[in-house]
């Protein structure tokens, strides 16, 4: 039976790879591989996943060296020599092993005012909002969104300045603002404005080439720019 030399990262901040042995299968993901260290040989490594498809957004990792989400990952198409390097997300503090904190990449979330807020009862209609209309289309092309810190983590501007929002952060108010349901525009618009903002951002993409969803937060925070351009030629910041 063929296997894998897999390093995982153990311990905190400052930590260090350690090296296991772990059998090869057809079809395994790197959060296979991950579980049969767990269950196996380590069985206090500490790893976060929940719904193993790709829908809850808890199992990202770094895997040599990129950002992805492991349950989707297969090792085939990441596996280099034979071997894994499997570490938490940059970008974040560690927890333990390959947990890492996400306190403050969703506290961003609420930064950048990434709640919903209508001003309908339950005793009005339904709102409906036009399938082809440019506005629910923005929507749709960032709604899928399922906050596994994967752009995050990608993107050089937060390892630069660790205030910025970040690309999830900005995709989600992104969608906010093109909400015709929404009443927090103006609001929303001066979160994103500031420095630490969607100014901030490089455009290089990173965070647009590794999104697992396909998502395009560049595209998003592109529209913020403008947006927020012409919010200010109108004086409505
Ligand atoms: S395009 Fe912007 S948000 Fe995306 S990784 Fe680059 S700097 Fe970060
Ligand atoms: S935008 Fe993509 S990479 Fe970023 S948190 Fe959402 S799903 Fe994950
Ligand atoms: S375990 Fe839920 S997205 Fe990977």
């Amino acid at each position: 039976m063929t296997t894998l030399n897999v390093r995982v990262w153990r311990g905190n901040e400052d930590g260090e790879f350690v090296s296991y042995e772990v059998p090869r299968h057809a079809s395994q993901t790197v959060l296979d591989v991950v579980t049969y260290i767990q269950r196996n040989l380590e069985p206090d490594l500490g790893y976060r996943f929940a719904c193993r498809v790709g829908m809850c957004g808890s199992c990202a990792m770094t895997v040599n060296g990129k950002a992805r989400w492991t349950c989707r990952t297969h090792v085939s198409k990441v596996v280099e020599n034979n071997a894994l390097e499997i570490a938490p997300l940059s970008n974040m503090p560690v927890i333990k092993d390959l947990a890492a904190d996400m306190t403050t990449f969703f506290d961003k979330w609420s930064a950048a005012k990434g709640q919903f807020k209508g001003n309908q009862t339950r005793h009005d209609e339904f709102a409906t909002v036009e399938p082809g209309s440019p506005e629910r289309q923005a929507v749709d092309a960032g709604i899928e969104c399922i906050g596994c810190g994967v752009c995050y983590a990608s993107c050089d501007v937060v390892t630069w300045r660790p205030d910025y929002l970040g690309p999830a952060a900005l995709n989600r108010a992104w969608t906010l603002v093109n909400d015709v349901r929404d009443v927090r525009g103006a609001e929303r618009l001066r979160a994103v404005a500031g420095d630490a903002g969607c100014h901030s951002c490089h455009t290089q993409g990173s965070c647009t080439e590794r999104c697992p969803k396909q998502l395009a937060p560049t595209a998003g925070i592109a529209g913020l720019k403008r947006k927020v351009a012409k919010a200010a030629i109108k004086g409505e910041l």
